[in-house]
C-alpha cells in the first residue's frame, strides 16, 4: 500500500462523473454553454439522484436515506465506535445553473472513496460523503433546507409542509420521487468533522491567481418576499393619478435594493431575483405584485441595517403609490465562522500540495454552514472562471477541479486517521 499522503484524485475519473451528471437536466446557455435544470424534487433531481446513489452502491457504500431525503454513504472505518468524517454539498440545481455547483463536492466526496477503496487504504474513522435535499431553495425556501434539518434547525414537519414556489407540498414532492427515506432526521449522532469542496462562485480566486481557497466562514443570508396590492385598472382610461401601480412600487424596490447596497457598501449585496405581475398583460395596470429581496453581507449588524431601511423605504413607496404592501421572511441565517482548526488544515493541506492557497469567506449559501452547527467544519475552494455561477456558463479548469480533490482527499485522511 502506497503512503497515504501521496495519494491523489484521479482527475479523469472526477470529469467523467461531473460530465454524466451534468448531462441529467442537461440545458444550453445563450452562449452555448452546457448547464444543467435539476429544481429540487422534481424528476430531474430524482434521476441525478439515482445516479448517484448507484454510483455510491457501486463504491460499496452503505447509503441511507433519512426522512427529508438527504443521502449519505458511508464507507466504513477500522473503528466502529468513531463518528463518521463526512463530506458532500447538493446536486440540486438552481433553474438555470452550472455543472459543477455543488455537483463538485459530491462527487469528489466519491472520487476520495473509490482512490481509497483502489490503493486499499483504511481510515480509522468512517468516511461519508452526502448530498442534501433542497440546498439551492430556488423551488422551496429557505435553502440548505436539507441539511438545516439534518443539524436540527428546522422543524422536519416544518420543512415537509413547505410549499414550492409552483404549488406542491414538499412532503409529498419527496414521497413522488422515492426520496422519503426511514432514517430519522435530525442526524442521531453528528459526525466528527465535515469538510464541502466546492467552486468558489466569485471572481477572488481566479483575480489572485490562486488555486485553493480555505473558506474562513459564510456571511449572513436574509430572503424575504413583498406582495404589493394595488389596483389592476385600464392602460387606457386610467387617469396617471388615479392609479395604484403595483408594478411601479415593485420596480422602485428593486432600484432601491440597488442603491442599499451601493450606500452601505463592503460587502452588502442586493438583488431582486424573482418579480411577478399579476394580471401580467399588456394593457392592465399591475393590480399585484410579487417579489423577492436576498440581501447578504458578513457583517450582521449592517445586514440588519440594510434590512431595516429596504423595510421602511418600501413601505414609503408603497403608501405613495397607495398601495399596500406584506413581507414574509424566507430565508435568514447569520454569518458562520468556520473551526479554525479546519480552515488551517485545509490552508496546510493545500500548501504541502504545492498549490496557492488564500483564506475568504464565502459569498453564497452552503450546506457547511449548516454542518458548523453541529461538528467542526470547512470548505475549500476552487476558482470559478470570471466568478460566473448559477449561470450555464459556470466554468473551472479540470486540473482546478482535481486540484481541489486533492486537496480533499488529504483533508479527509488527515481528519479520518
Ligand atoms: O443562494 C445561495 O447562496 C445558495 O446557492 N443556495
Ligand atoms: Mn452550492
Ligand atoms: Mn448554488
Amino acid at each position: 500500500m502506497s503512503d497515504p499522503t501521496e495519494l491523489r484524485a484521479d482527475g479523469d475519473r472526477l470529469l467523467a462523473r461531473i460530465e454524466a451528471l451534468g448531462a441529467i437536466g442537461a440545458i444550453v446557455g445563450a452562449d452555448g454553454s452546457r448547464g444543467s435544470s435539476r429544481l429540487a424534487l422534481t424528476d430531474e433531481d430524482r434521476e441525478g439522484r439515482d445516479l448517484v446513489v448507484t454510483w455510491m452502491r457501486d463504491l460499496g457504500l452503505e447509503v441511507a436515506i433519512d426522512e427529508i431525503g438527504n443521502v449519505v454513504g458511508t464507507r466504513p472505518g477500522t473503528d466502529p465506535t468513531a463518528a463518521p468524517v463526512m463530506t458532500g454539498s447538493h446536486i440540486d440545481t438552481v433553474r438555470s445553473g452550472g455543472r459543477y455547483d455543488g455537483n463538485l463536492g459530491v462527487l469528489a466526496g466519491l472520487e476520495v472513496v473509490e482512490t481509497l477503496e483502489r490503493h486499499g487504504v483504511r481510515t480509522r474513522h468512517p468516511i461519508a460523503v452526502a448530498f442534501f435535499t433542497n440546498e439551492e431553495g430556488a423551488r422551496f425556501q429557505p435553502d440548505m433546507l436539507g441539511s438545516l434539518v439534518y443539524v436540527g434547525g428546522y422543524p422536519l414537519e416544518d420543512a415537509l409542509d413547505v410549499a414550492a414556489v409552483d404549488g406542491p407540498r414538499l412532503g409529498t414532492e419527496l414521497a413522488r420521487i422515492g426520496y422519503a427515506g426511514g432514517v430519522p432526521c435530525p442526524a442521531a449522532r453528528a459526525p466528527h468533522a465535515f469538510v464541502e469542496l466546492h467552486i468558489e462562485q466569485g471572481p477572488v480566486l481566479e483575480a489572485a491567481g490562486i488555486g485553493i481557497g480555505a473558506v474562513t466562514g459564510v456571511q449572513g443570508i436574509s430572503w424575504q418576499e413583498l406582495t404589493i396590492a394595488g389596483q389592476s385598472n385600464h392602460a387606457g382610461t386610467t387617469p396617471m393619478a388615479m392609479r395604484h401601480d403595483a408594478g411601479v412600487v415593485a420596480a422602485e424596490i428593486a432600484v432601491l435594493a440597488r442603491r442599499l447596497a451601493t450606500e452601505l457598501g463592503g460587502h452588502q449585496v442586493a438583488t431582486v431575483g424573482r418579480l411577478e405581475l399579476h394580471p401580467n398583460v399588456v394593457n392592465v395596470v399591475p393590480g399585484q405584485a410579487t417579489l423577492t429581496v436576498d440581501l447578504r453581507n458578513t457583517d450582521d449588524d449592517v445586514l440588519r441595517e440594510a434590512e431595516r431601511r429596504l423595510r421602511r423605504q418600501a413601505e414609503e413607496i408603497a403608501a405613495a403609490e397607495g398601495t399596500a404592501i406584506t413581507s414574509r421572511v424566507l430565508a435568514r441565517f447569520e454569518p458562520v465562522e468556520f473551526d479554525p482548526l479546519v480552515v488551517g488544515l485545509v490552508e496546510a493541506t493545500a500548501a504541502r500540495l504545492g498549490h496557492s492557497t488564500l483564506r475568504l469567506p464565502a459569498g453564497a449559501g452552503h450546506d457547511a454552514q449548516m454542518l458548523a452547527r453541529v461538528c467542526p467544519s470547512g470548505m475549500v475552494f476552487v476558482p470559478s472562471a470570471g466568478g460566473v455561477s448559477h449561470n450555464p456558463a459556470e466554468h473551472t479548469d479540470p486540473a482546478e477541479l482535481t486540484a481541489g480533490a486533492d486537496v480533499l482527499l488529504q483533508v479527509l485522511l488527515s481528519l479520518a486517521g
